[in-house]
């Protein structure tokens, strides 16, 4: 179980991130925000292009963040998108799965919200099993 005031904290973060989305095309909120292994927390939101394949996702923004700030292990991470009580949940793209991996554990939490809040929890190894990561590349 997540340690309820760290899922406020992650919560707001991402709540705030996502209040700042430039989603201008696909109207499509996201926020994400991460525990880092220091113990800050690291938020981001999407950042859309009018050239569409340039847009960023959340996650990525919040990845770039912590890496900048010069963390390389992400604890938890949360996103929160999507309409509150919406059938369909904000789960990461395959890419984003991809990114998180490369600063995280199997084992890594991954908690999924809508703006009313919590909806699911992942261990990173169940939306990306079998994975490809840094200790795959022996040099
Ligand atoms: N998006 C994210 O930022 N994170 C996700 O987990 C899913 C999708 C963004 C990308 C794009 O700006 C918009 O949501 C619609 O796909």
């Amino acid at each position: 179980m997540a340690d309820p005031a760290e899922l406020d904290a992650l919560i707001a973060a991402a709540r705030a991130a996502r209040e700042n989305a430039y989603a201008r095309y696909s109207k499509f909120k996201v926020g994400a925000a991460i525990l880092g292994g220091s113990g800050r927390i690291f938020a981001g939101c999407n950042v859309e292009n009018a050239a569409y394949p340039q847009g960023q996702c959340a996650e990525a923004t919040a990845i770039g963040a912590m890496v900048t700030a010069g963390d390389r292990h992400i604890r938890t991470i949360l996103v929160m998108g999507g309409e509150a009580g919406a059938e369909e949940i904000c789960t990461p793209c395959g890419g984003c799965r991809q990114r998180i991996r490369e600063f995280a554990t199997p084992e890594t939490p991954i908690h999924i919200c809508d703006p009313a809040g919590l909806r699911r929890t992942f261990p990173l190894e169940r939306l990306l099993p079998e994975s490809f990561g840094p200790t795959n590349l022996v040099f």
